[in-house]
């Protein structure tokens, strides 16, 4: 073979290889996003049937969340990863910083009702519970994480609502409908 013929069949063999992982990437991705919102429904029917909480399962869900967000989710949509197969929009490289923010924040969430799991071994407590009258919206944090202080001394059910505006702040910019 030629050298530049050799040239050409590696570009070749490059782009397609490079084809290859980015359906791979679009199906991890999906995966994942798909079991992230398992754990999420796991969570929210034990915030709603107070007597179904079990701490192990609470914090497998959340960990779960936890280690699928920031840095995995962040690489999942590093540029070069668009495929016909994907929901996500195109401006996730342009406005990179906004998304990453948005990864990290759902891990700091996620993290923080870990936390909250091993606090309350035996029972869904108060302490976990919104109070009667506490503001949904953004609360004391608004809809970024400022501080993990902060975040370990607001209820655990207030700090999943942050974490599903966080799912939905992310959807409306960057997931089609
Ligand atoms: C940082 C941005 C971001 C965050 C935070 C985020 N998502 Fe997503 N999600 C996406 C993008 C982008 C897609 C589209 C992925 C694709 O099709 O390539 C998606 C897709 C999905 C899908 C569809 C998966 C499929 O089968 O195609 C579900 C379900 C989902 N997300 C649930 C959630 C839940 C629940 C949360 C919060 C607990 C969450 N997501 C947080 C960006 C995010």
């Amino acid at each position: 073979m030629k050298p530049q013929m050799f040239m050409v069949s590696l570009v070749f063999l490059a782009a397609a290889v490079q084809g290859i992982c980015a359906e791979d990437i679009v199906t991890l991705r999906q995966a994942d996003m798909k079991a992230i919102a398992s754990a999420t429904k796991a969570i929210a029917g034990m915030f709603k049937e107070p007597s179904t909480y079990s701490s192990a399962e609470f914090k497998w869900a959340a960990e779960l969340i936890r280690d699928k967000a920031g840095q995995p989710l962040i690489d999942y949509f590093s540029a070069g990863a668009a495929s016909p197969d994907s929901k996500a929009k195109p401006g996730i490289v342009e406005e990179r910083k906004r998304f990453d923010r948005l990864a990290i924040d759902l891990g700091s969430y996620a993290g923080a009702l870990a936390a909250a799991a091993d606090r309350n071994p035996t029972a869904m407590t108060d302490g976990m519970r919104m109070k009667a009258g506490e503001p949904m919206g953004g609360g004391p944090l608004g809809t970024h994480v400022q501080s993990e202080i902060k975040l370990a001394s607001i209820p655990a059910e207030h700090t999943f609502h942050l974490m599903l505006q966080t799912c939905t702040t992310c959807h409306v910019r960057f997931r089609m409908e």
